[in-house]
């Protein structure tokens, strides 16, 4: 392990991402999440990897960006340090990411959260942007992201008071895909991971791609993509293959080509 602040792992096809400052909630300073990208780019590459997790070390998923680094920099020192760049390449990972969310994911780490494919959180999580009680706004994709998941008016309810989003309130309102109890929610995650992971990845890859043009394009921008996706495919030999495992009746041995 290389990096600083997180900690890796490979099992099978399953990469894991954990976040690792639990003396200060997994705070997110900017060397954090540049190693965040780069273990994630990393095994965006790797050919084994199917799956990328990634959750937090101790009692938290993460309280959000490190406070005692914000707390001095200034206008102009934001811009010079162009920290968003970071956030921006993971919208380029291909492969899956699983966000693992259990006791608190505020601010940076609701956007990293929202960041993520799929939400699995435990039942003691809670989400939200306290932001606003320190003066500031989200930065790193939190007001469009959460708008443009669960509209404008829970939006503008939870970002003006910074207020808490319990697990429950989270999977009510579809940030959250399923909630476990938190001392079985790792377990649970890996055995849907490893399903997902026996999924043609290709399909997969594309699927996630065309998905994620719905979020910002129109919908004919987004069904000229999805076609262009969709007939790619067909070029793959799991198009064979599933094709094939249907009309002998027998399951499907996907292999990513
Ligand atoms: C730096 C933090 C931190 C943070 C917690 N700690 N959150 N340090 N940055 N975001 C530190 C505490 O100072 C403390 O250190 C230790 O972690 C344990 O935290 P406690 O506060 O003692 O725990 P608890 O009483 O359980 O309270 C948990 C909490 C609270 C409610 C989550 O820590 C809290 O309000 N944290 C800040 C949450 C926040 O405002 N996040 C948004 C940040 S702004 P010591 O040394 O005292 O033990 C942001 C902008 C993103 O995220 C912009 C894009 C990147």
């Amino acid at each position: 392990n290389t990096f600083q602040y997180i900690l890796t792992s490979i099992e099978g096809p399953l990469a894991h991402i954990q976040l690792n400052r639990p003396n200060v909630l997994n705070a997110l300073n900017r060397q954090m999440v540049t190693e965040i990208l780069t273990a994630m780019e990393k095994f965006d590459r790797s050919p084994d990897v199917h799956v990328i997790l990634l959750s937090g070390a101790g009692r938290a998923f993460a309280a959000g960006a490190d406070i005692d680094e914000m707390a001095t920099v200034n206008s102009t020192d934001l811009e010079l340090l162009n920290q968003f760049t970071d956030w921006d390449r993971i919208a380029w990972i291909k492969k899956p990411i699983i966000g693992v969310v259990h006791g608190f994911a505020l601010g940076g780490a609701f956007e990293l959260a929202l960041c993520c494919d799929l939400l699995w959180a435990a039942d003691d999580a809670e989400f939200g942007f306290p932001e606003v009680n320190l003066g500031i706004m989200p930065g790193a994709g939190g007001t469009q992201r959460l708008t443009k998941l669960v509209g404008k008016t829970k939006a503008m309810e939870w970002l003006f008071t910074g207020a808490r989003i319990t697990a429950k309130e989270a999977a009510q309102f579809g940030i959250v895909n399923k909630l476990v109890s938190k001392e079985v929610l790792m377990e649970e995650v890996i055995k849907y991971a490893l399903t997902l992971a026996k999924q043609p990845p290709i399909s997969i890859r594309y699927i996630k791609e065309a998905v994620l043009k719905a979020v910002d394009h129109s919908l004919y921008e987004g069904m000229q993509f999805e076609r262009k996706n969709f007939s790619l495919l067909f070029s793959t030999e799991d198009q064979k293959e599933g094709m094939k495992a249907f009309i002998e009746k027998r399951k499907p041995d996907f292999r990513g080509k």
